[in-house]
């Protein structure tokens, strides 16, 4: 049977990118069978953190916004990284067969060291962790954002690189790509939390609307006929509208003149949306925020299941690498 396994960042408040990017499809893929380990990657958040209360509140946030969207947590472990301490064990045990050269490759730590991220030696070594985070869970898809592809690549070389000093102890995980691969933000950009131009999955009401209103729009008036490819309000409606209902738009934003809609239509459109799609689990959040021994329960039940993955891997690399 094979393991699925996709972990994400307790490092804001979870945006439409990493919803349409990552969270739905982790979501919908136990539907279809197969194993699957998904995990709040609380350790990988100390890289950037330094306010321990924020850190729990997110850590919660992610885990309420995954059960809040549906995830079948009897199929899929849903778990806290820092539950399972084996994945630092095996991080040490990967970083002593591995090359400078190959996290020197990465453009993870590079493109955050530009950005002003402190470069710490555990920022250099968070593809480390993260190859420990897949390897120990036997994983063969990692199903992630296209920015995680790198991430993906470096475990395989590792584990690869560990079975050749020491014999089969690894499984070699694959990447699964996103459908989504890159929802644009408020400004055209990627979405990211970094770049400051998200749209928080669960914002409602007067602040929905004015985070929308900031979608980047140019002075066209409603009437000039426009190529729906270069109007960006449209790629974000894309994301929740029916095919026929895009299409309806598009002719209407391509043909102008009297009656087309202007951006404040579209805008209007977009905030309908989001409610609409958030609604049931927008409340359902109220009531696991209202209710933390709810999801508790839910983390240590999935870290069990974790853990005992973890163990069974960690016991086999000790063994095979002479520690035991
Ligand atoms: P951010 O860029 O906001 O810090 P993360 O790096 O924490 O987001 O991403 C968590 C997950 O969401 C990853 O799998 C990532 O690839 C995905 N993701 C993030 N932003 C986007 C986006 N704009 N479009 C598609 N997927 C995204
Ligand atoms: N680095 C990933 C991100 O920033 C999070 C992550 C940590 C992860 N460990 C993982 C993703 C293992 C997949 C598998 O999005």
């Amino acid at each position: 049977m094979a393991t699925y396994l996709s972990g994400i960042q307790p490092s804001g408040l979870p945006h439409l990118g990493n919803y349409f990017g990552a969270i739905r499809q982790h979501i919908e893929l136990p539907t279809r069978g197969g194993e699957h380990f998904y995990f709040i990657a609380d350790y990988h958040a100390l890289t950037t953190s330094r306010d321990p209360a924020e850190l729990r509140s997110r850590v919660r946030e992610i885990a309420v916004t995954y059960i809040a969207m549906g995830l079948d947590t009897e199929r899929a472990a849903l778990f806290r990284q820092s539950d399972v301490p084996e994945v630092c064990e095996l991080t040490w045990l990967l970083s002593t067969v591995t090359g400078m050269g190959l996290l020197e490759r990465a453009v993870s730590y590079r493109d955050k060291v530009e950005k002003g991220i402190a470069p710490t030696v555990g920022l250099f070594l968070y593809p480390g962790l993260m190859a420990s985070d897949i390897l120990a869970y036997d994983a063969n898809y990692v199903p992630v954002g296209a920015d995680q592809k790198q991430h993906v690549e470096i475990a395989r070389d590792m584990a690869a690189g560990f079975n050749a000093v020491y014999g089969e102890t690894f499984v070699l995980p694959e990447f699964v790509a996103s459908s989504t691969p890159k929802v644009p933000g408020l400004d055209g950009e990627k979405m990211s939390k970094s770049y400051g131009n998200t749209i928080w999955m669960f914002e409602s009401g007067k602040a929905l609307k004015k985070v929308v209103g900031r979608v980047l729009t140019d002075s066209r008036a409603p009437e000039e006929p426009k190529d729906p490819a270069g109007v960006l309000l449209l790629d974000l409606l894309r994301l929740f509208l029916s095919e026929q209902e895009q299409q309806d738009w598009e002719q209407r934003v391509r043909a102008g003149g009297v009656g087309a809609p202007g951006y404040g239509h579209l805008k209007q459109r977009l905030v309908e949306v989001i409610e609409e799609r958030f609604a049931p689990a927008r409340k359902r959040r109220e009531e696991l925020l209202a209710d933390p021994a709810e999801v508790d329960r839910v983390l240590e039940r999935g870290a069990q299941r974790a853990r005992a993955r973890a163990v069974a891997t960690r016991d086999r690399a000790l063994r095979n690498c002479g520690l035991r």
